[in-house]
């Protein structure tokens, strides 16, 4: 994501549908206003923007604690106890910010008599009507606005001081009790001619509170829990504001709640949506109403951290980022109860449903889940949200008792898993599937809105579920849409977390350029590769690195492997043929031979070529023992657990064709030793694609236990494999943790030498593939974008259905505003290269990148429809 740097502080730049508009509303929490150093990163922050050239509209709420001390005094006087001292504290609260803030206090002498005379009131008649109420409440505000508005005077800022009750208006709803009317009041938000000019009129910098507004008969009103965010976003969607700025003390949400996962992570951006979905389930930072507004204009809306303005925050907006569907959060609340409703005939039933629903609305409980059966309807009640008790929902299961079976579970934690089309990442969802054989799910429901999956489980296990499924689906991300963890923050390190920018961002004018020129390319930095190998070379335990030369045996790669120190894996006599002819000095045991259901003459060449040569099949010692007699021979052994990105990539276990399995290991040993063969290396390789370092420790660990059959053995090649990431987001596979993962294996093996064989790690992400825009064409609800190469250069979309960025190089920075499935010109309906690619909008002639095309690219491409691939370039 591109950031846009707007004096001290950085805002993520996302698209806005007003970027005309001279406003940007900022709202400040309780906590952000409540000292005087906050206040001067206030004042930067009102300075940036007015340099940017936008006048802020400032909302801000009461300091913090002030709402729930005037509830206290409230309740207080309520009970006609004597409230003076709590009075007191909170008039001092002001006081001494004023003084800190080097303003006048006697500012709020009118605000405080009046309340005082309000309490004074209440304690005198023994009641608190929601009109007075709302009237006490809104002192917090007005007299921290009043402090606000002094201070940024005072550093001479021109700051208008406006009374919200002016500018907002609640409506009246039918049905709506007297307590909501006055505490819980909704405004309409559509544009506002008047407020625009009221804004106009007053000047460029504006203060004025949130929570508060008027009804229509002038009275004041609260816009209840969270008011602030609420007002903010009325007022941003009303005069149709550049953005809005929401600004408390945590720089935004998180994919989890922190006091839970600590290493949960900054969420960099969500759309709308999800963020609604977020605050819903219990994401606390955000009221969810206040979404509403920003939504349905497209405002994009800024959550940031007072204290820190230079910490990256979340953005919410229509911009999603990127378009793999992503689980963002696990979020959870607790206080739930289960209510459910079982009745054998009730499905055929006209009626039942709204006879149930009628109890609810009758005992004013709004339900939240539902989920249904031929006999049973089972909803999820929040106690809290609802301020029902125990004993409400006793009466209310009572009253349904009358037309069913009842059964409540008290005590339940409701667990979110919160992202976009959830329902796609479901095969991901597998590992969390079976952590709930451990704890018992009392209700799984799948939202309508493809956003949300929801488990209702016991309260007490909820920490610990948020905690596992966390480390599961999340910790695994790398930069993309998570950003630094909590912990990050709380020590107060300026968080790093963006992904290095790719280096063909940086060389962007050459690739253009090769583009240009040919139409299609694969290009390769050598740098990459080399930056890549230096990697592997840093492996402490690794004592030889053989690079898989099928992942790419381009001559220019292999030189710049060779230069580097490395030795090379072959699969084929042309493969090694390669080898000698760029290197006719090589000593042969830099080359290890790894055919697989090879011919006869390929082992006896191989042999006379003096290079390491593995068998991984007993019939080569059973039908030709003669030709390995006294040869030093490395046997690949099928371990039996076959990883990698994709089943054909999985080369071990029952349904792969590679290697000895365990099983007739001491046959193979038996008939080597009588062809007279003595075995020197164990070799195994389980896949590829494989970013978990664990991997190649358990697979020492199996060759390790071989030793005792093999006492000639002096290698052990633990084969490649090693993954990249591919998708935005993804977290590169742990070297070091490989490295000390490797450690244990290394000291196991009595210090026999460790090789690593990987291809794809040395080359996928040194290579993009280039190609041209040659039409677009929309069809049904899909958008094609045709390009000038497709599966005859680049067959793993096709093949495996592998994921390949794709970025218009030519439109790089441009807003991201269309849907994409990226084609080629071959006659299948396979060739694509990929689908539902967000994309700014593309042209003829526009310059796609495919990435991390270096390995098994050009490799594996054809002359299919008699369509060259692509040429290769090395710079
Ligand atoms: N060693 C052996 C014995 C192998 O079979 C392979 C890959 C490697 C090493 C290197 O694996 P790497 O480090 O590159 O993952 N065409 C597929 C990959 C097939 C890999 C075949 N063997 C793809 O495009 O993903």
């Amino acid at each position: 994501m591109v950031m846009t740097v707007h004096g001290n502080v950085s805002v993520q730049s996302v698209e806005t549908p007003y970027p005309d508009s001279p406003w940007v509303v900022m709202k400040f929490g309780g906590r952000s206003v409540a000292t005087a150093e906050n206040w001067k990163k206030i004042e930067g922050l009102i300075r940036a923007r007015l340099d940017e050239g936008v006048s802020p509209v400032i909302v801000h709420s009461a300091l913090v604690g002030v709402s729930n001390g005037l509830i206290d005094l409230l309740e207080t006087a309520e009970r006609g106890e004597p409230f003076n001292e709590k009075l007191e504290r909170l008039k001092r609260q002001h006081l001494d910010l004023a003084a800190d803030l080097g303003v006048d206090g006697g500012l709020l002498d009118d605000l405080f008599e009046k309340l005082e005379q309000m309490i004074a009131g209440v304690r005198l008649i023994g009641e608190v009507s929601p009109r007075v109420h709302a009237r006490v409440l809104a002192t917090g505000e007005l007299a921290a606005t009043t402090l606000g508005a002094a201070y940024l005077k005072r550093v001479g800022l021109d700051a208008v001081w406006l009374d919200a009750r002016e500018l907002l208006v609640a409506k009246t709803l039918r049905d709506q009790s007297e307590r909501a009317q006055f505490l819980s009041a909704r405004c309409d938000y559509g544009v506002s001619e008047e407020l625009k000019a009221r804004f106009r009129a007053a000047g460029k910098i504006i203060i004025t509170q949130g929570f508060i507004a008027r009804n229509a008969d002038g009275h004041t009103v609260l816009l209840g829990r969270g008011g602030s965010d609420t007002s903010a976003a009325y007022m941003a969607a009303m005069i149709e504001a550049r953005r809005l700025e929401n600004w408390t003390d945590v720089p935004g949400f998180f994919s989890a709640d922190p006091k839970a996962v600590p290493s949960a992570r900054l969420i960099r951006s969500l759309h709308y949506q999800e963020a609604q979905e977020i605050a819903s389930a219990g994401g606390g930072i955000l009221h969810p109403r206040s979404i509403s507004p920003v939504r349905a204009t497209g405002i994009p809306l800024f959550l940031k951290c007072t204290a820190h303005p230079e910490w990256e925050g979340t953005v919410i907006s229509n911009a999603p980022g990127d378009d793999a569907p992503q689980l963002k959060a696990i979020s959870h609340r607790s206080g739930i109860t289960l209510i459910s409703m079982e009745s054998m005939d009730m499905w055929h039933q006209v009626g039942f449903l709204a006879e149930a629903f009628g109890c609810f609305r009758e005992h004013g409980v709004s339900v939240d889940l539902i989920s249904t059966s031929e006999s049973s309807v089972t909803v999820s009640v929040d106690v809290g949200a609802n301020a029902a008790t125990r004993t409400q929902l006793e009466t209310l299961a009572d009253d349904l008792r009358r037309l069913c079976r009842v059964t409540m579970i008290h005590d339940c934690a409701a667990i979110t898993l919160v992202g976009r089309r959830i329902r796609t990442i479901l095969h991901e969802l597998t590992s969390v599937l079976e952590l709930f054989e451990e704890y018992q799910v009392h209700l799984v429901t799948q939202a309508a809105n493809d956003l949300n999956l929801t488990f209702v489980v016991g309260s007490e296990h909820a920490q610990r579920v948020v905690q596992q499924l966390h480390a599961l689906l999340v910790t695994r991300f790398e930069g993309g849409v998570f950003g630094a963890t909590w912990e990050q923050f709380a020590r107060g390190l300026p968080p790093t977390p963006a992904a290095p920018t790719p280096w063909w961002i940086e060389r962007r004018d050459e690739l253009l350029k090769i583009a240009e020129e040919r139409g299609a390319a694969y290009v390769y930095e050598r740098r990459s590769i080399e930056k890549a190998l230096d990697e592997l070379k840093s492996l402490k335990a690794v004592d030889a690195i053989y690079y898989a030369m099928k992942a790419n045996p381009h001559p220019e790669v292999l030189r710049t492997v060779h230069a580097k120190g490395a030795n090379f894996e072959c699969v084929s006599p042309g493969e090694i043929r390669r080898v000698l002819e760029l290197f006719p000095d090589i000593d042969r045991k830099r080359i290890l031979f790894t055919p697989n259901f090879a011919p006869r003459a390929e082992y006896e060449w191989a042999l006379e070529q003096g290079v390491w040569l593995t068998l991984d099949n007993l019939y080569t010692l059973e039908a030709w023992p003669e030709i390995f007699k006294g040869t030093e021979i490395f046997v690949r052994v099928d371990t039996g657990q076959g990883r990698g990105h994709h089943e054909h990539v999985r080369t071990a276990g029952a349904h792969s064709k590679f290697g000895v399995p365990l099983f007739e290991i001491e046959e193979f040993a038996r008939r080597a030793r009588a062809a007279g063969a003595r075995v020197v290396g164990l070799h195994a390789h389980t896949g590829s694609g494989v970013l978990t370092p664990e991997a190649w420790r358990d697979t020492g660990q199996q060759l390790v236990e071989l030793l005792e059959r093999f006492p000639d053995v002096r290698y052990l090649d633990l084969g490649g494999g090693l993954g990249v990431p591919e998708r935005p987001g993804q977290r590169p596979l742990d070297l070091e943790a490989l490295d000390s993962r490797l450690a244990e294996v290394k000291e196991a093996c009595g210090g026999r030498e460790l090789w690593l064989e990987p291809g794809r790690y040395v080359i996928a992400p040194a290579g993009v593939l280039l190609a041209r825009v040659t039409q677009t064409k929309g069809k049904g609800d899909v958008q094609y974008v045709g390009v000038t190469t497709g599966m005859n250069s680049l067959i793993r979309p096709a093949l495996y259905g592998a994921y390949h960025e794709i970025t218009n190089l030519t439109r790089i920075g441009e807003a991201a505003t269309e849907v994409v499935t990226v084609v080629g010109p071959i006659c299948e309906t396979g060739d694509r290269l990929g689908s539902d690619r967000l994309m700014p909008v593309t042209k003829e002639g526009d310059v796609l990148l495919i990435a991390n095309a270096g390995a098994y690219g050009y490799a594996m491409s054809s002359r299919y429809n008699l369509r060259e691939p692509a040429e290769e370039v090395m710079i």
